[in-house]
């Protein structure tokens, strides 16, 4: 294995409704690809509207404007080696393709993972209170109760978080990464 396969970071993109787990996921792997000698970066849809795309809403522009910054840091950091986690709603197919195309382009991997949950569980579960005031219409424009959501059409991996528990999903997007041989630094550190 050459040395520049070692070395290659990537992006692995999570999408999904609100509330479908990408950020506790996220949280259940970086300790994970850390351990394994990976440099990660983490960029958090709720976060990154703090900071990097403070003042941008939820309108379709809006949130391709959000999604284009967090793709451009993540080819930054993808392509110097850096495993970085994404983790934005990103409702928009041609967005997050264009995001692969732009992170391929520069030689790191783009790893897209479905983090899927039915939207009744969602409802159930609405951690943040979000869903009861998207039905009650004091939420516009909210995705998946009223704005789209576009479901990827091949993804690396989907996770079913309302029939997996978070330790599964994590160990399906592990091996994953195994077989597409992204934790090989693992392997030139040991
Ligand atoms: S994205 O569409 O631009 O990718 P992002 O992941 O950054 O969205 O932010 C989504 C988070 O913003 C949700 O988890 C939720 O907490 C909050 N939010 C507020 N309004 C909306 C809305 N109209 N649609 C979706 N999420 C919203």
């Amino acid at each position: 294995m050459s040395q520049q396969q070692v070395e290659r970071g990537f992006t692995l993109w999570f999408t999904g409704l609100s509330g479908a787990g990408k950020t506790t996921l996220t949280e259940a792997l970086v300790p994970q690809l850390r351990l394994r000698g990976i440099a990660v970066e983490v960029l958090d849809g709720d976060e990154v509207r703090t900071n990097l795309s403070k003042g941008l809403g939820f309108s379709k522009e809006d949130r391709d404007a959000n999604i284009r910054r967090i793709g451009y840091v993540s080819r930054l950091l993808s392509r110097n080696g850096v495993g970085v986690i994404a983790a934005a709603i990103s409702p928009y197919r041609e967005i997050r393709d264009e995001v692969r195309a732009s992170v391929e382009a520069d030689g790191a991997a783009f790893v897209e993972v479905y983090v899927k949950a039915s939207l009744d569980a969602l409802i159930a579960r609405d951690v943040k209170g979000l869903y009861k005031k998207a039905l009650a219409g004091e939420i516009k424009q909210f995705t998946g109760v009223s704005d789209p959501y576009e479901e990827p059409v091949r993804p690396e991996v989907v996770v079913e978080s309302d029939r997996e528990t978070v330790e599964e999903s994590a160990a399906k997007i592990l091996s994953r990464l195994e077989e597409l041989q992204l934790l090989e630094r693992a392997r030139a550190v040991r």
